[in-house]
């Protein structure tokens, strides 16, 4: 990637709706309480969104964020791509939908699967679109509305989730800044541990599918714990190895927020200080695609990068998949 032409991040921008749903809420509504929750996820709060916001909604706001960054406007924009697993609906594309509200008239839209490790991939796909020369610039947007498909009597799930959206402009950036390298990957025989069975093709909604809880999420919350830990060591080792770094090239670390052990352990495993690492999964829990986003851009907006520093975002989730980059900001 280093002989190709030099694309990062140049805008920022997120968003979280203004609910908060604290863990003595939920305390009211299942079985557990706060000590549990912390002490097994780091998850304090979480912000849901409000019945009349949908994932678009919420992408709209950090994209406008972003935009303004980047110095720009909806009608200069190439293409944009938004990660989820909660569309607004089967089809059209949220991105569609983001595209006529930011009146980005003319630029390509498509919506990007991969559940949590969604947001890099989807930096992977607009770093190749523009280094190849079909673009020049991509609005990358993870965006999840997962409170949509969480049960709220079932306390396996419902203490882990919250929505939110994070949103970058990519565009050129000087020489020997930008992203250095990317890890992709999926284990698809793992894909039953974590799943929505029903509304798809396999098994189309109906009394039947409502009936049987298959329209929320099922997870296997021990396994997927193993995966995790096992994939965000070898993705970042992976990612580091081709960008001709290693572990102590790395300034800021931002890895998925899904549960503060996972983060945890990764730090050990690559004996990362607390002060290199942003954790803020106690007060948005796992937002899925939109948790690496507001992680950066949190960091971003406190000021924890400096020109030159370098990034290392890693991210897991259904699939399963894995994504890892390194970016010189
Ligand atoms: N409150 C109180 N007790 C609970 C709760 C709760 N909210 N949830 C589960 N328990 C109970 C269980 O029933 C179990 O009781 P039992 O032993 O009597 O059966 C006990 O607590 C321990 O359960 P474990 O599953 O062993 O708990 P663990 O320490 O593994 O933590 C957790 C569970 C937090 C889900 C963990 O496994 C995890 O974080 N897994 C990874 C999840 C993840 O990262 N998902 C990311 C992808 S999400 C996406 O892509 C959309």
């Amino acid at each position: 990637m280093n002989n190709l032409r030099p694309v990062g991040i140049i805008g920022t921008g997120k968003y979280v709706p203004e609910k908060i749903l604290t863990n003595s809420d939920l305390e009211k509504m299942v079985d557990t309480n706060d000590e549990w929750i912390v002490s097994r996820t780091g998850i304090k709060e979480r912000h849901i969104a409000a019945p009349d916001q949908a994932t678009s909604d919420l992408a709209y706001e950090a994209a406008i964020r972003a935009l303004e960054s980047a110095g720009m406007t909806g009608s200069d924009l190439d293409l944009i791509i938004v990660a989820t697993i909660t569309p607004d609906s089967s089809f059209p594309s949220t991105a569609c939908i983001l595209q006529d509200k930011l009146g980005a008239k003319g630029a390509a839209a498509f919506d990007l699967s991969a559940a949590c490790s969604g947001f890099v991939y989807g930096l992977a796909t607009a770093t190749s679109f523009i280094q190849s020369g079909m673009y020049n610039n991509a609005l990358v947007i993870g965006a999840d509305c997962l409170s949509r498909i969480t049960d709220y009597t079932d306390r396996n799930t419902c203490v882990l989730f919250g929505d939110g959206a994070g949103a970058v402009v990519v565009g050129e950036v000087p020489q020997g800044r930008g992203f250095k390298a990317f890890d992709l990957g999926a284990e698809g025989a793992g894909g039953s541990l974590l799943q929505i069975e029903g509304g798809g093709s396999r098994l189309p909604a109906s009394a039947e599918t409502v009936e049987n809880k298959k329209h929320y999420i099922y997870m296997n919350g021990r396994e997927v714990f193993k995966f995790a830990v096992r994939v965000m060591g070898t993705a970042t080792i992976e990612v580091l190895r081709k960008a001709g770094m290693d572990r102590t090239d790395v300034d800021l670390f931002v890895p998925h927020q899904a549960n503060v052990r996972i983060i945890q352990s990764a730090m050990q495993r690559l004996e990362l200080p607390e002060e290199k690492v942003v954790v803020n999964v106690d007060k948005y829990a796992n937002t899925s695609a939109a948790s690496i986003p507001l992680a950066l851009v949190e960091a971003a907006e406190e000021g924890r990068m400096k020109a030159g520093d370098t990034v290392l975002m890693v991210g897991f989730g259904g699939g399963l998949t894995w994504g890892a980059s390194v970016l010189v900001w």
